[in-house]
């Protein structure tokens, strides 16, 4: 249930600028990769250049609190606008929802970090102020609007991760803490039988201090029994299914994905690198013998798991059935998380940037599903095959951000739900929803496969 900011008296405010002082930090570490010399570079063709995210982080904050809810004047309306929405085009017609014009030339480093550092002052006074505040924004009450945006900064965090992950090692400057990769043996797969049952999607507005808008309203849903694996694909499986001329057959693909593959001229993974007749792993700061890393999750894209579950006489999980295996167990009660109802930590999972890396399958079992199914939440999203598509009661929100998830129902973008390692743990709720389209390979995302 939502708190009354006021009531939460000034420590609730005090608290909060801590976390924004945490989640400032890490944005500053993860722009420190690519340092003042790449600010201009563009790792992904579908997206801005880093300076616009140095910019929008900022300006999605003072829109949203500052400018649209406390009504406080502008002191630099131009970046406020030129940074507010970035792009997320259709990676198959270029076609993109309205977004600021690009300008010809982007704000300098210098311009664009005074006015962030101008910004997080002004959203340190936003916590005390916002409490006296009389409006009836619906952000506005129970302090949601800071959760709003600590949210979306977290998530930006992750998409700079994997947009950096794209980048050259020589391109990047490794932090001094950047932990060690962890390598070893994939723990043995199992299928789990998940007996007919229901599942909840969704949650009610009222149950959780803040959700996005495609989180409401729920709704129970009547799941088939259907037999999943405990463990998702590893590079070492799909490496298999590359070797034996699978990937390069059209029998395994939709006739749209494989339109998409052979356009792109793909040939395996994204963040695999062939030379000569060796194979290699693009982490964030190394190129590794893709052997190495055999046991960690292959990365791929909704169409190449698709492929690879039907060489396999298989499927991808629905929404509906990684909820029934994440969430319920043989008792039929709903957890918090897979595990149970215990705070996420370490133990649990490879996620809230324990690692910069996968971890092999199988090394959090503390974290299995009641049922036995693990790593659900961590160490990769796991992808659905269920088009994202807005739950029964959904309103674009409510209030001064009605622009979030609307755009994106329409029939390309998928499901993702779970988490990687550069995902934060404040994320890891039932009812949190990612959407990707089948053919954007960067994510780190895996899969595993299902049969009825
Ligand atoms: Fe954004």
């Amino acid at each position: 249930m939502a708190l009354s900011l006021k009531s939460r008296g000034p420590s609730a405010a005090e608290q909060l600028r801590e976390r924004f002082a945490a989640a400032w930090a890490r944005s500053d570490q993860l722009f420190a990769i690519v340092g003042d010399a790449q600010t201009l570079a563009k790792p992904i063709v579908w997206r801005h250049p880093f300076i616009f995210y140095i910019g929008h982080l900022p300006a999605f904050s003072w829109n949203q609190v500052c400018g649209g809810i406390l009504h406080w004047p502008s002191f630099n309306s131009y970046f406020d606008d030129l940074f507010c929405r970035g792009i997320d085009p259709d990676v198959d017609t270029g076609e993109c929802h309205w977004h600021p014009e690009v300008p010809d030339q982007w704000p300098t480093l210098a311009e664009t970090v005074y006015y962030r550092d101008r910004v997080r002052r002004a959203l340190l006074d936003s916590t005390d102020a916002l409490g006296y505040c009389p409006s009836t924004d619906l952000l506005a009450q129970g302090g949601r609007v800071f959760e709003l945006i600590l949210e979306h900064e977290y998530m930006h965090q992750e998409t700079l991760m994997y947009m950096m992950q794209q980048m050259t090692s020589d391109a990047k400057l490794r932090p001094r803490n950047f932990p060690r990769y962890a390598f070893g043996r994939a723990a043995a797969k199992e299928t789990v039988r998940i007996p007919a049952g229901k599942a909840r999607l969704g949650t009610r507005f009222d149950e959780i201090t803040f959700g996005w808008d495609n989180e409401f309203s729920e709704i129970t849903v009547d799941v088939a029994g259907f037999k999943i694996d405990s463990l998702p694909v590893t590079n070492g499986e799909f490496f298999e299914f590359v070797t034996v001329g699978a990937y390069a057959d059209p029998r395994y693909w939709r006739p749209e994905d494989w339109q998409w593959k052979e356009l792109e001229r793909k040939q395996h993974p994204t963040c695999w690198v062939k030379q000569t007749d060796c194979w290699f792993y693009r982490a964030m700061f190394d190129i590794l013998p893709l052997e190495q890393v055999a046991s960690w999750p292959v990365y791929v894209s909704l169409a190449e798991a698709r492929a690879f579950a039907k060489w396999r006489g298989q499927r991808l999980p629905t929404e509906a059935e990684y909820q029934r295996a994440a969430y319920y167990g043989p008792s039929e009660r709903e957890s918090t998380y897979p595990w149970g109802d215990g705070e996420p930590s370490s133990r649990h999972g490879n996620f809230d940037f324990a690692a910069w890396s996968a971890h092999p399958v199988g090394s959090h079992p503390a974290g299995a599903s009641r049922w036995g199914v693990q790593e659900l939440i961590g160490n990769g999203w796991e992808l659905t095959d269920t088009p994202f598509a807005p739950l029964p009661g959904f309103t674009p929100y409510m209030t001064t951000y009605p622009d979030y998830s609307k755009d994106f129902f329409d029939g390309k973008h998928f499901v993702v739900k779970g988490a990687s390692w550069a995902t934060d743990k404040q994320l890891l709720r039932p009812s949190f929803r990612n959407w990707y389209q089948a053919h954007y390979p960067y994510v780190f995302a895996k899969f595993r496969c299902v049969s009825d």
